[in-house]
């Protein structure tokens, strides 16, 4: 545990270099430049949420690294219920309770590691004026101060179990994720590398991939850089 750190996910990445061990985790209680995906930053109160990043080397092809995110969102979220609190999964990994977001999820690649860093809102009760309607916390949300080692414990060991399902033992990984997803059923703007597409979400395909009904027949969706719930 380290104090302060700018990001978890660049200490891991450097440890990672360094030749550190599959299952290193970094954590730290406050991180002054804690990143989000897609280049946003990632806030967290120093003490009341967790920041934390696990080195992963992988044994699956790399093709199927980008899993990891489910892994991970589920994991979180498998974490989250047994603090007794109902939650969902907006694709790929991030973790929801109603419309607002409780956990982020950020997986980044190496030559021979990946680097999957978590951010959890455990005990916050405010947030910055930006995020106030968008987020939220594990004790706002069950009513009860949690524990944040405990909390931390539970995501390693669901986290533990899921990145086993990479390659065999998929479909359970995906039967967990499709029971909690937040898009299934919604109609929803999708805004891609190549533009916006509107349409409705029918559930996540086999490989994990979303599944997007729109005018022009079935996409599927690999990545994308945001999904709106219309
Ligand atoms: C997102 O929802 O955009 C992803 C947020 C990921 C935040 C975590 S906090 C620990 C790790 N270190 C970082 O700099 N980011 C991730």
């Amino acid at each position: 545990m380290r104090e302060t750190l700018a990001s978890t996910n660049d200490e891991a990445r450097r440890l990672a270099q360094l030749g550190a061990a599959d299952g290193l985790v970094v954590l730290t209680d406050r991180q002054s430049a804690g990143r989000g995906r897609r280049g946003a930053d990632w806030y967290a109160a120093a003490g009341e949420s967790l920041a934390f990043s696990i080195v992963v080397r992988p044994t699956e092809p790399k093709a199927l690294w980008s899993r990891l995110a489910l892994a991970a969102g589920l994991a979180v979220a498998e974490a989250a219920e047994a603090c007794a609190v109902e939650v969902g999964i907006k694709w790929p990994n991030d973790v929801w309770i109603g419309r607002r977001k409780v956990a982020g999820i950020l997986v980044e690649a190496g030559h021979d590691f990946a680097v999957v860093g978590i951010g959890i809102n455990v005990n916050s009760r405010e947030f910055p004026p930006a995020l106030s309607e968008l987020a939220t916390s594990l004790q706002l949300a069950s009513g009860q101060v949690q524990d944040r080692a405990h909390v931390l414990r539970s995501v390693l060991n669901h986290f533990g179990l899921r990145r086993q399902q990479l390659a065999s033992g998929f479909d359970e990984l995906l039967d967990g994720v499709r029971l909690r997803c937040v898009l299934s059923g919604h109609a929803v703007s999708l805004i891609t590398a190549s533009g916006t597409q509107h349409g409705r979400i029918e559930g996540l395909g086999p490989g994990g991939e979303l599944l997007l009904r729109t005018p022009t027949g079935l996409q599927r969706i690999i990545q994308a850089d945001e999904v709106r719930l219309a």
